[in-house]
């Protein structure tokens, strides 16, 4: 059921892709269907120079056969399409459930426009239910695990900080670091959470996506909806 509404949220997004564009493409099963969706358009002669935001989404545009370019071809981009974990008010994010939220938030900062597609449930008042992913370096990574405790601390926000797993191994992104999954529960200022986390030195990205998204298309059992800033 819930795969049907993350179709409809892409099949919406794609209606925004035009011929030409310079594409970012997102991680995650929402942003796979706008791939499956995407490659349909591309087979039937629509051209888009396409950046890709994990070795995933890469792996799954090749299958399907999507050409792709890098940022370092095509540094700006017109659009990028992506998921989310959490949509808060004024279009906050939290993103990087899927372990891409580094690429994923350069991509984004490189789009002119993000749109953001979801399944309803994705929306909340308030982020933080979604623990909140920080990509840290390997160096010192306990050090820096135990500043974003503190940190977390400091603005009144408690909970486990813990390591990804994959398997029985932490979980290693495509740019070679580990991720910690915050669970503060409500963040009730995102933007001071986000400036603490980037002062610590082995912070080197977390999932907070604040005044980037320019749109959300959302679906659900009430249909269609778009959200905008
Ligand atoms: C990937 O790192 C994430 O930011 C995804 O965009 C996010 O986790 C949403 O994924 P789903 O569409 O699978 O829920």
């Amino acid at each position: 059921m819930s795969r049907q509404y993350k179709i409809e949220a892409a099949r919406a997004a794609l209606a925004h892709v035009r011929d030409g564009m310079r594409l970012g493409i997102g991680t995650g099963s929402t942003a796979e269907e706008f791939v499956r969706l995407l490659a349909e358009k591309v087979r039937e002669g629509m051209a888009i120079s396409g950046v890709s935001t994990s070795e995933r989404t890469s792996a799954l545009c090749a299958e399907l056969g999507i050409e792709l370019t890098t940022l370092e071809a095509l540094p700006e981009l017109d659009l990028v399409i992506d998921g989310a974990d959490e949509i808060g008010p004024g279009l906050s994010l939290v993103k990087g459930g899927g372990g891409a939220l580094l690429r994923e938030k350069i991509v984004a900062g490189a789009s002119q426009r993000m749109i953001v597609i979801a399944d309803e449930s994705k929306l909340v008042n308030m982020l933080g239910a979604f623990p909140l992913p920080v990509e840290v370096n390997r160096f010192g990574a306990e050090t820096t695990r135990m500043q974003i405790v503190r940190a977390g601390q400091q603005l009144g926000l408690d909970g486990p900080v813990s390591w990804r797993q994959a398997g029985n191994e932490r979980f290693i992104t495509d740019e070679g670091h580990f991720i910690l999954d915050a669970s503060f529960g409500r963040i009730p200022d995102a933007k001071a959470l986000s400036t603490a986390l980037l002062e610590i030195p082995g912070v080197v990205q977390h999932g907070l996506f604040l005044e980037m998204a320019d749109l959300a298309i959302v679906s659900g059992p009430g249909g269609l909806r778009e959200v905008g800033v």
